[in-house]
C-alpha cells in the first residue's frame, strides 16, 4: 500500500490500517469501523470546508454547553436515534420482560424513599394519579423487595431539577415492592415536555424544523438481585407527541391508559375532590445472564 499520495478514495484504506496494531481486538474494530464509516458519509455528502468548520464549532459547542448538571452529547445521541438503538442491541428481552427505553438526563441517584402509598406529588398542582405497579420475574413470578425508582415531570412539563422554586426533590421517590411484589403510590397526571433545546441541539432541531418535544410519561428504574435493572418508562395514551417523540422512545407495549377514578372512593384514604385517575401496570424483570 502506498504510504504518500493518498486520494480520496486511497486514504481511508491507509487510516485504517495504522490502527492494525491496536492491542484490544474490541478496539481496534470499532476504530476501523469508525474511520470506514466516517470516510464514507465524508465521501457521500461531499463535505465542503465551510461545512466541516460548522461541524466542529458545532461539537465545540455542545462541549461547552455540558457539565455535571447538563449533558448536551447525550441530547445529541438522544436526538439522532443513538441512545434508542444502543439500547435497543443491548436490551433484546424475552417473553414476559418490560421493554426499555432511554434514561434521560433527569435522574437523580438515591432518591428519597417513600413508604407504599405516599403521595410523591408534594403539593404539586395536577390530576391526581394512584399508581399500582407489579414487578415479577418473565414467568409472572412476584420480586418482593425490588426497589423502584420514579421521576416524572410536573403539569407544566419541568422536572423539580430544572426549577430553581423547588427546593429538594419533588415528583421523584425510591420505593420497595411488597410480599406481592407490588407498589402503591399517588402522584399527578405527567404533561408532555420539551427537552432543553436552548443549545446546540436546540438549534440543530430548530434548523431542520423538528420539534423538542417528548410525549408524556413517568419513568421508571427497577432493580432486584439477580435480575438486569430496567429503565423504562410508562407513556400516557392520546398524548399528541406519541409518533414523533424527539428522542424515539415510544414503545407501544410502554403507552398506558388511565382508568378515571370515581368521585369520593380514592384508594390510601386520600380525599380528593375533583376528577382522578389511576394505573395499574405490570414489570417483567429480565434475569442476568
Ligand atoms: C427524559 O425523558 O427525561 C428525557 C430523555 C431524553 C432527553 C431529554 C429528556
Ligand atoms: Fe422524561
Amino acid at each position: 500500500m502506498s504510504t504518500r499520495d493518498f486520494d480520496e478514495a486511497s486514504i481511508t484504506a491507509a487510516v485504517v490500517a495504522r490502527f492494525d496494531d491496536t492491542p484490544s481486538p474490541r478496539l481496534k474494530q470499532i476504530m476501523q469501523s469508525l474511520v470506514k464509516h466516517a470516510h464514507d458519509f465524508v465521501r457521500d455528502v461531499e463535505l465542503t470546508q465551510d461545512e466541516w468548520l460548522t461541524a466542529i464549532q458545532f461539537l465545540t459547542r455542545t462541549g461547552h454547553m455540558s457539565d455535571d448538571k447538563r449533558q448536551e452529547f447525550i441530547l445529541l445521541s438522544d436526538t439522532l436515534g443513538i441512545s434508542m438503538l444502543v439500547d435497543a442491541i443491548n436490551h433484546r428481552m424475552p417473553e414476559g420482560a418490560t421493554e426499555t427505553t432511554v434514561l434521560g438526563p433527569f435522574y437523580v441517584q438515591n432518591p428519597p424513599e417513600f413508604p407504599q402509598n405516599a403521595d410523591i406529588s408534594g403539593g404539586e398542582s395536577g390530576t391526581p394519579l394512584y399508581v399500582t405497579a407489579e414487578v415479577t420475574d418473565p414467568s409472572g413470578k412476584p420480586l418482593a423487595n425490588a426497589w423502584m425508582d420514579v421521576w416524572q415531570s410536573d403539569e407544566d412539563g419541568f422536572y423539580d431539577v430544572q426549577r430553581d422554586d423547588v427546593d429538594g426533590s419533588n415528583l421523584r421517590a425510591r420505593f420497595r415492592t411488597d410480599e406481592n411484589g407490588r407498589v402503591s403510590f399517588w402522584t399527578i397526571v405527567p404533561k408532555f415536555y420539551p427537552i432543553p433545546a436552548d443549545g446546540p441541539v436546540g438549534d440543530m432541531l430548530a434548523a431542520t424544523k423538528r420539534h423538542p418535544y417528548r410525549p408524556a410519561h413517568i419513568h421508571f428504574m427497577i432493580g432486584s438481585p439477580g435480575f438486569e435493572t430496567l429503565v423504562t418508562h410508562l407513556f400516557v395514551d392520546g398524548d399528541p407527541y406519541l409518533d414523533s417523540d424527539a428522542v424515539f422512545g415510544v414503545k407501544q407495549s410502554l403507552v398506558v391508559k388511565f382508568d378515571d377514578g370515581e368521585p369520593g372512593t380514592a384508594p390510601a384514604g386520600k380525599a380528593v375532590n375533583g376528577p382522578w385517575k389511576s394505573l395499574t401496570h405490570h414489570f417483567g424483570l429480565k434475569p442476568q445472564a
